[in-house]
């Protein structure tokens, strides 16, 4: 048997840095055009920010083939691929535009917006016009996208949203593994309820 000792279980140790992210990171696909052609880069560095109008923030590196369409056309497109796509999805983070043709990989259509090529095969695609880039001067832009325009596949809605189970999207984790969604675990704004009641009584609210 293995003896670890109590303490050992309960501290903590102060690395000198995090490796790459936060255990795990959506992988989505973000599309541009450059020089007429479209291009894909895979980009686990995605969040959205304000629900309504709902804006996206990715960063970019500097030199990526991607950021170049991304300055050139004030838009791109973010797309969530399905586990099915895997390979086609890590390539496009294998190579650079620069270097190789990415443009047939994906059967695309138009968005409303130029250089914003929508994922035909991504469960949800998505078109986005650049409001701000930031530059920290680290080695990446940060890149401000308003969406305008979502679209998802009609196999995978379930009650007019978009399914988790039916869209099948993976992740990317601090060990550069790729995983699946795990299982639900509780419900969002329910599993406190009772905590918040008896600790703040029943008619506090903060409108959640
Ligand atoms: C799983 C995965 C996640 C990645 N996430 C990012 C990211 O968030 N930001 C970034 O700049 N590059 C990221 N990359 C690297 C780019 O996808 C890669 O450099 C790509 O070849 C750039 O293509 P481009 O030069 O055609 O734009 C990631 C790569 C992989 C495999």
């Amino acid at each position: 048997m293995v003896f670890i000792p109590l303490l050992m279980l309960m501290t903590h140790k102060k690395l000198e840095r995090l490796h790459h992210r936060l255990l795990v990171s959506p992988c989505v696909l973000v599309g541009t055009m450059v020089d007429g052609r479209e291009n894909f880069m895979v980009l686990a560095d995605v969040m959205h920010f304000q629900y309504s109008p709902m804006h996206f923030a990715i960063s970019c590196g500097k030199n990526h083939h991607t950021t170049r369409g991304i300055q050139e056309h004030g838009a791109f497109s973010v797309s969530v691929p399905s586990v099915e796509m895997l390979e086609l999805v890590d390539y496009c983070g294998l190579v650079s535009g620069a270097n190789q043709d990415k443009s047939l990989l994906f059967e695309v259509f138009q968005a409303s917006i130029a250089g914003a090529p929508l994922v035909r095969d991504a469960p949800i695609t998505t078109a986005c016009k650049v409001v701000q880039e930031v530059d920290i001067g680290g080695a990446n832009y940060l890149f401000l996208g308003e969406v305008l325009e979502v679209h998802v596949m009609e196999r995978c809605i379930t009650k007019r949203k978009p399914d988790l189970k039916k869209c099948k999207p993976f992740l990317i984790s601090n060990d550069n593994t790729y995983r699946l969604v795990g299982d639900k675990v509780g419900d969002a704004y329910r599993e406190g309820m009772v905590l918040k009641r008896t600790r703040t009584g029943p008619s506090s609210s903060n409108g959640n």
